[in-house]
């Protein structure tokens, strides 16, 4: 790293105290599009079909296009594009039948649709500690949580690492409790070489403005399960699916079976080319950020006080979201990760922000206090948050430093940027504002 005195000129007052910020912005932006997304988009108006509900043209839908590159890219057999990944999240439930009386294993630690869409099949969600080194589920805390009642285990990959699938797929064969591998976060990552979402029975996208493959809203449940796949389709199309058979143009493409009641949580066709798009550059950007995040670890190792992420080892790809780095409270005189985060932020010119808030105490999750849920829940201590203990997942909140992966796409100079605000913000910590 080069000394602190030739890359900025204030280097003893803190941006944030007045003195001059190590940076002024102008990082790659986020979301991203080439010129594949337009002419597809293009192509999509000229052509008379914008809607998996849309009737048969004589061509094939860019659905089916980006179902088959998707599910090819991540060796899966099927791919069901949704409108979020929280539908696709709440089919998966559906078509392994989980429902009232039912208990899901969740994340303490992950965005709260991962609970609320448990809720939303009548399940109760049992949320379960993490483990500090990935920040994902603990395998032993999702062993003591096993009932009789567990119907599931949500696995979520979060921020850059993922969980571990040897253990958690041995207790799921040892209960014969499906995983659900939430991958989100997670597009293109590995373990001992296969990619996330083909690891559980189902896998889920979400393809929301932030994530690494993204159409602004959007998600996709994926498995290899002919059966699942029948029921995943019907779910998402008030219990229809493509036609096996062939249509008369003009004639809808989608077929009635009805096997199951659905909802209409289809994507359209717009949303589909912009996906397309995205996925021709998702590994090399994957590759971009990976190698950025390796050089910004080795930058930031001469920083005293600051710990990484320490993927497992079969985690032979990762895959970012976000760059997640904690600190030792004493290295940056005990101040918060709050007062650490804006310093940074303003420092640098992008959101700096800590890890989600454990979900037994966050404000976005408190079901039992909701009414409508006292419909389905008679007993609305069961839905209670905050009966759940999650002592590592709130150590962690409480000292991890995150920013979005698309600040891994910029170059080495930008990553040493990166370095020299946080030598900067903890030289001169004790001069940060109190919360
Ligand atoms: C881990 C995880 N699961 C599920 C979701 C829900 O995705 P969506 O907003 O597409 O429904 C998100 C969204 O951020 C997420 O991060």
């Amino acid at each position: 790293m080069e000394t602190i005195s030739t890359r900025y000129n204030d280097p003893d007052t803190l941006a944030l105290n007045g003195g001059t910020s190590i940076r002024n912005g102008n990082w790659p932006t986020w979301p991203q599009y080439g010129s594949m997304a337009l002419d597809l988009v293009r192509q999509v108006f000229d052509g008379g079909r914008w809607a998996v509900s849309g009737t048969w043209t004589g061509q094939c839908p860019l659905e089916q296009t980006f179902a088959e590159q998707f599910a090819e890219f991540l060796g899966v057999k099927y791919c069901i594009p949704t409108d979020h990944c929280s539908s696709a999240l709440v089919m998966s439930m559906k078509s392994l039948g989980i429902g009232p009386g039912d208990e899901v294993i969740v994340p303490g630690l992950t965005w709260v649709a991962c609970a609320s869409t448990v809720l939303r099949v009548g399940a109760i969600p049992i949320l379960v500690d993490i483990e500090p080194n990935t920040l994902c589920l603990s395998p032993e805390a999702v062993e003591s949580a096993i009932t009789t009642r567990t119907a599931a285990i949500l696995v979520v990959h979060l921020y850059s690492a993922m969980a571990n699938m040897d253990k958690l797929t041995a207790i799921s064969q040892k209960y014969s409790i499906p995983l659900i591998e939430d991958c989100a976060q997670a597009h293109g990552a590995r373990w001992s070489g296969q990619r996330a979402g083909s690891l559980g029975i189902i896998g889920v996208f979400s393809m929301q403005q932030g994530k690494a493959l993204t159409c602004g809203e959007g998600g996709a449940a994926v498995t290899s399960d002919p059966r699942l796949f029948s029921l995943l389709e019907q779910l998402r199309n008030d219990g229809r699916r493509l036609a096996k058979t062939p249509r008369v143009v003009g004639h809808m493409h989608l077929e009635e079976v009805g096997e199951v009641i659905g909802a209409n949580l289809a994507m359209s066709e717009f949303q589909l080319a912009v996906l397309l798009d995205g996925l021709n550059r998702l590994e090399e950007q994957n590759k971009t950020r990976a190698s950025r995040a390796i050089y910004l670890d080795k930058c930031l190792r001469e920083i005293s006080g600051l710990e990484f992420i320490r993927p497992h080892h079969q985690n032979d790809e990762r895959a970012y979201y976000h760059y997640v780095v904690r600190y030792e409270p004493e290295s940056f005189a005990y101040k918060s990760v709050e007062a650490i985060c804006r310093a940074l932020e303003a420092e640098l010119g992008f959101w700096v922000h800590p890890a989600y808030r454990p979900l037994n105490d966050h404000p976005l999750y408190r079901p039992h206090l909701d009414k409508n849920l006292a419909h389905t829940f008679a007993d609305l201590k069961s839905i209670n948050p905050t009966r759940f203990e999650l002592p590592e997942a709130s150590r962690q909140h409480k000292r991890s430093i995150l920013f979005h992966h698309s600040v891994l796409l910029g170059s080495l100079l930008d990553m040493d940027d990166i370095a020299t605000a946080f030598e900067k913000v903890q030289r001169l910590s004790s001069t940060l504002p109190d919360d």
